[in-house]
């Protein structure tokens, strides 16, 4: 039998990326029957509505390509979601984009907008899509890390501020944050307004969890601003919102100049979207106000694991949105984030993700964050393994 030698070099585009720490946890969590709250999605199923609506579409012949930028009820379904909640008027025709989940929408408007060189603005900790998306595009990420105080994390809009060169090209924003929690106040509104007026500066405003958002909170979103909303694309994803992160169907707004770049892009890059998706989603949305009810469901998840670890010894940073509890366990071990999260899984039972997973330089904190997007008896039964800590 014949043997190949095959001999080049294959410099890789991603050196620093390896498999990710959710699927990493997510596995260790089912080698021992661990109660998963690592990985953020829910172990509840959506409406059945909307599983009816998808099935209508598609035995209603639904099932060809789509247009490029999304079937256009469902763009207008959403521009009347963002008109209603937030006061914007975007053009369905223009100014909205569906996408194959908001991962997809990150990276395309990353590489519609940063060339060779350009820096961009990386908040941490982040979602770990960002730096990979930045780096492909051969775009410089620029780390500054939130603050963290007994009042919670932080953005330092002051160290932002001086990270601005006439390189910066982007700023990525996320809120309500993942992993810690953090919603953006009128006060950061304030201060990112200040920092990019009479810039080029483009923000990335990915706002997956906008309907997460407790205590009687409003979501700031930027579309509410109409000089921020001017320069930003603003992601969200249906996946978060009607808990069908299998779907992989998400959006993107943008006024028309940044929106005309994108689109270039995301027609060579998944063209567009499955199309008895959009269609149920869309005859969905026009039906149903679920995303309404989304922040009190929640609410009640959070207070109900929050009561759980009371007394334990975790403390409990705030969590003003998204679904996600960090806690800070120095009172309980003294092991590093990832050995704690390790341990917590095998010995104790539960799955959590180490908080310097999401820190380019692996930044140790004692934190660690749970995913509270599962059932109250799976709540319960992880709470009645980690009480006793
Ligand atoms: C902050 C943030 N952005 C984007 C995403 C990706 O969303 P999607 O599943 O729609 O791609 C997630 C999912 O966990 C997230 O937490």
């Amino acid at each position: 039998m014949a043997t190949f030698a095959i001999n080049y070099f294959l410099q890789t585009k991603l050196p620093d990326v390896g498999t990710t720490i959710f699927s990493v946890m997510s596995k260790l969590a089912q080698e021992n029957n661990a109660v998963n709250l690592g990985q953020g999605f829910p172990d509840f199923d959506c409406d059945p509505a909307l599983i009816d609506a998808v099935n209508t579409a598609m035995r209603s012949g639904h099932n060809q390509y789509p247009p490029m930028p999304g079937v256009a009820i469902l763009r207008e379904a959403i521009a009347k979601k963002i008109a209603d909640l937030y006061g914007h008027q975007y053009g369905p025709a223009t100014e909205i984009t569906v996408t194959a989940g908001a991962t997809q929408a990150i990276l395309t408007a990353v590489l519609a907008v940063v060339q060779a060189g350009d820096e961009v603005i990386v908040i941490e900790p982040a979602y770990d899509s960002y730096v990979p998306a930045i780096r492909l595009a051969g775009g410089i990420p620029i780390f500054v890390a939130m603050e963290l105080t007994s009042e919670g994390y932080s953005i330092p809009w002051g160290k932002v501020q001086e990270s601005i060169t006439n390189k910066t090209r982007l700023i990525m924003l996320n809120s309500p944050h993942n992993p810690t929690g953090f919603t953006l106040q009128p006060a950061d509104i304030r201060a990112l307004s200040q920092i990019v007026e009479n810039t080029n500066i483009i923000i990335i405003s990915d706002e997956v969890y906008e309907h997460m958002v407790f205590d009687q909170q409003v979501h700031e979103s930027l579309s509410r601003y109409p000089e921020l909303a001017h320069r930003s694309f603003i992601i969200s994803s249906f996946g978060k919102t009607y808990h069908v992160t299998g779907w992989k169907v998400g959006y993107v707004t943008a006024p028309e100049f940044l929106m005309t770049e994108f689109r270039k892009v995301h027609q060579f890059n998944v063209f567009t979207v499955n199309t008895p998706m959009q269609i149920g989603i869309a005859n969905y949305m026009v039906s149903n106000q679920t995303h309404i009810e989304l922040a009190d469901f929640y609410q009640q998840k959070r207070d109900l694991f929050r009561a759980g670890l009371k007394n334990s010894g975790f403390r409990l940073l705030p969590a003003r949105g998204t679904y996600f509890q960090c806690v800070n366990y120095s009172a309980i071990s003294s092991l590093s984030e990832l050995e704690f999260s390790h341990w917590l899984t095998k010995e104790i039972g539960v799955a959590a993700i180490p908080m310097s997973a999401f820190y380019h330089d692996s930044l140790e904190s004692n934190i660690i964050r749970f995913c509270f997007a599962k059932r109250d008896e799976t709540l319960k039964l992880a709470l009645e393994k980690l009480k006793s800590l």
